[in-house]
């Protein structure tokens, strides 16, 4: 199911707090960073918080500047974004300034937490159960396909932050580090402790803001399972747009590949007809840049534009038999093989049949069809 663009905004110390515990919020950043901060507000269709950061800072959430939002007007979009609140105990103060500023106030909780909610705020908030747990997935896909949601923005606290990362549902981290120090170790920390992805992520940009750093990054490590992460997609995506280096043909697709290790390093890419073989396919191409002998391929997720071939006449192995001598037990691909040249190929078959996992995300398959729209049918 495609899920909103999900973006983590917040200011952090050099020690990497959020806040201190005194009585009033801390201001980690300066006006400049403030407006930026508007800019992206003004930029989202929905902005998120946690109920902790309700009940500790009493946020508004707007977008301030008058010109960002009749610029919004003026594209027919609300004035201000959905403010959604999460929460599992429904314990909302219906005085707090958030429900009482801005646009339209959306609570996503589970099924005991909507009771309270509903009774403390009344008319104030759509008020939506997500079971006897809330789950983020069931909650994002809510905000995409019932709201209308595809730029999420997301202002913590630490608690929201550290649940969306871990669940690889996140596209970006926007962090800006200020230079001073908490201390505290009560003070609520930007990331709880637990397990992250393994390697590094993407540094997407940084820039100097007054005395405070912007930086942005993009998690890079695949997922393992059935649901795709915003990583998956980010891949994916890599994968289609190689997709339009191919040399056309008339004969065979144009596909992009890219191999990735479980802790997001890039093992190799490729895509059809690279560097002058006339025949050669993309995750055909990526994987011959690989060590055979790395055992990294193990854990490895093979990102196709184009499910990998079953059967094909120009060589002796389809990549789908390429994938598994690898020793790649996860695929990601955009699109399933039409009979366009092989009647029936079905990789996913083959893939599978062999205990490898293979996730479609039909969302990018229009961007993988794009350099074939020359080709019959
Ligand atoms: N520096 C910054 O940029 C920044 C930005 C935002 C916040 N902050 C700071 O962060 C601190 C608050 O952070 P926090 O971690 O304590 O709170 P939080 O993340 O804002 O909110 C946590 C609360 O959200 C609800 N929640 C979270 N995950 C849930 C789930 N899976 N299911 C159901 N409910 C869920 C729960 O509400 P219930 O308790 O109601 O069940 C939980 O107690 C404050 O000190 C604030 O100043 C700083």
């Amino acid at each position: 199911m495609p899920l909103p663009y999900v973006l983590l905004s917040a200011a952090v110390s050099l020690d990497g707090y959020l806040d201190d515990t005194g009585p009033e919020r801390l201001l980690l950043s300066g006006p400049a960073d403030f407006d930026r901060v508007d800019g992206v507000r003004a930029s989202a269709d929905a902005i998120l918080v946690g109920a902790g950061t309700i009940r500790s800072d009493n946020p508004r959430l707007l977008v301030g500047s008058a010109e960002r939002r009749a610029a919004r007007r003026a594209a027919g979009r609300p004035e201000y974004p959905l403010k959604v609140a999460v929460t599992g105990s429904g314990d909302l103060d219906p005085a707090a300034r958030f429900w009482h500023t801005g646009g339209d106030k959306l609570v996503c909780t589970t099924d005991q937490g909507a009771v309270r909610a509903a009774r403390l705020l009344g008319n104030t908030a759509d008020v939506v159960p997500f079971g006897p747990v809330l789950d983020w997935r069931a909650l994002l896909e809510h905000l995409h396909d019932v709201r209308g949601v595809r730029r999420l923005m997301v202002e913590g606290g630490g608690t929201v932050h550290t649940q969306l990362l871990r669940q690889g549902l996140a596209d970006e981290l926007q962090l800006a580090l200020a230079p001073l120090f908490v201390g505290d170790p009560a003070a609520p920390r930007l990331f709880g402790p637990g397990p992250y992805q393994g390697g590094r992520l993407r540094l997407l940009e940084t820039r100097r803001i007054e005395d405070v750093v912007l930086m942005r990054y993009a998690p890079t490590a695949p997922g393992s399972g059935p649901d795709a992460t915003a990583a998956d997609r980010h891949w994916l995506r890599t994968a289609c747009e190689l997709a339009a280096l191919c040399p056309p043909s008339r004969t065979a697709f144009s596909v992009g590949a890219v191999v990735v290790a479980a802790d997001g390093t890039e093992l190799a890419r490729g895509h059809s007809r690279e560097g002058g073989d006339p025949v050669v396919h993309a995750e055909e191409a990526a994987l011959a840049k690989t060590d055979p002998a790395d055992p990294r391929l193990s854990g490895a997720t093979v990102y196709s534009s184009l499910e990998p071939c079953a059967r094909r006449a120009s060589r002796p192995a389809p990549c789908a038999e390429l994938i598994l001598r690898a020793g790649v037990r996860r695929v990601v691909t955009a699109w399933r093989e039409p009979d366009t040249f092989v009647e029936a190929a079905d990789g996913t078959g083959v893939l599978t049949a062999a205990g490898a996992r293979v996730v479609v995300l039909p969302e990018l398959e229009e961007l993988a069809k794009a350099p074939n729209a020359h080709l019959p049918g």
